[in-house]
């Protein structure tokens, strides 16, 4: 099959299987693409393929990995939603971030894409498994809390926790927290945080990913209230509102000092 009529297929099968829901614009996060090639059609077909794989069996388990092809042009893929997408939005996610993927770097042999629901990465570089800290991005609050040092105390004790909790998770690495902590007034409100490795990584290999994280949000983001640091392998975001998008049980009377971790 000529690569044009290639492309044209998996557009439309893509499109087919995002059809029934529309997905809210604001869950897409960043992309990132590279190694550029051109005139090589099994490649193509071989990213397609994975593709559609990874679409299928994400939304089918919730996470998935495929790799097709043999040789210099074997592609590997590797997929996730995060807890808290149903079923629905997480295979309206996949499909999202697989059509962003073919629709914005069309020739590209390594890709991922973030969205708040979903992550989806090929390459034609064996990566699964592989812990890759190199660093993507990182959003800051712009409010800054009234005292710096007991909010960064209570930021490091919560991330700490919830980066042991995401290193434990079976499937999803995923750990998630709530305690109480100084505000921006210097009364006592919440904090939130989350933290995350590919489904793929070992449990040591998460903790690692997760310290360069922390390590990136020490710098980037000291002495601000909220900071989202995103690498290829991890992310971890705290908040001082619960921008947590999850199930899982919250519980917003917390006393004081109190903190809640979980881990998925
Ligand atoms: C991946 O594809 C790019 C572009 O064709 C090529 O330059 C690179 O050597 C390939 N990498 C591997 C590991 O095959
Ligand atoms: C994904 O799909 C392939 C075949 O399409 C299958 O062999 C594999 O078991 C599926 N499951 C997961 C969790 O990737
Ligand atoms: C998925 O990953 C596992 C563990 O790394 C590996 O053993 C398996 O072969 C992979 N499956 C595919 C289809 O690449
Ligand atoms: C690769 O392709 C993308 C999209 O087509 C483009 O934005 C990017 O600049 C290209 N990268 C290189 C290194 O040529």
């Amino acid at each position: 099959m000529a690569p044009s009529s290639n492309h044209h297929q998996l557009f439309f099968l893509l499109l087919a299987l995002l059809l029934p829901i529309a997905i809210n614009g604001d869950d897409f996060i960043t992309l990132k693409c590279g190694e550029n090639f051109t005139g090589n059609a099994i490649l193509q077909g071989n990213i397609n393929s994975v593709l559609l794989n990874l679409v299928a069996n994400t939304s089918a388990y919730g996470f998935a990995n495929s790799s097709y092809g043999t040789g210099a042009d074997t592609v590997y893929g590797l997929s996730e939603c995060r807890e808290g997408a149903n079923a629905q939005a997480c295979s309206a996610c996949v499909s999202e971030a697989a059509l962003n993927a073919h629709t914005s770097c069309p020739n590209s042999a390594d890709l991922s894409v973030w969205h708040h629901s979903c992550y989806l990465r090929y390459s034609n570089k064996s990566f699964i498994g592989q812990p890759d800290s190199a660093y993507v991005g990182v959003w800051r609050s712009v409010d800054k809390p009234a005292d710096q040092q007991a909010y960064t105390r209570a930021v490091d004790e919560l991330l700490g926790m919830v980066g042991s909790a995401a290193s434990w998770g079976e499937n999803r690495k995923f750990g998630w927290g709530v305690m109480d902590s100084p505000n921006f007034k210097g009364s006592v409100g919440k904090l939130y945080a989350m933290a995350q490795c590919t489904w793929d990584l070992e449990q040591a290999t998460c903790i690692k990913c997760l310290a360069d994280a922390m390590q990136i949000r020490r710098e980037s983001c000291g002495d601000r209230g909220g900071c989202y640091v995103i690498t290829a392998s991890c992310s971890l975001r705290h908040e001082a509102y619960a921008f947590l998008f999850l199930n899982a049980p919250l519980d917003p009377t917390t006393p004081a000092r109190s903190i809640a971790v979980g881990s998925l």
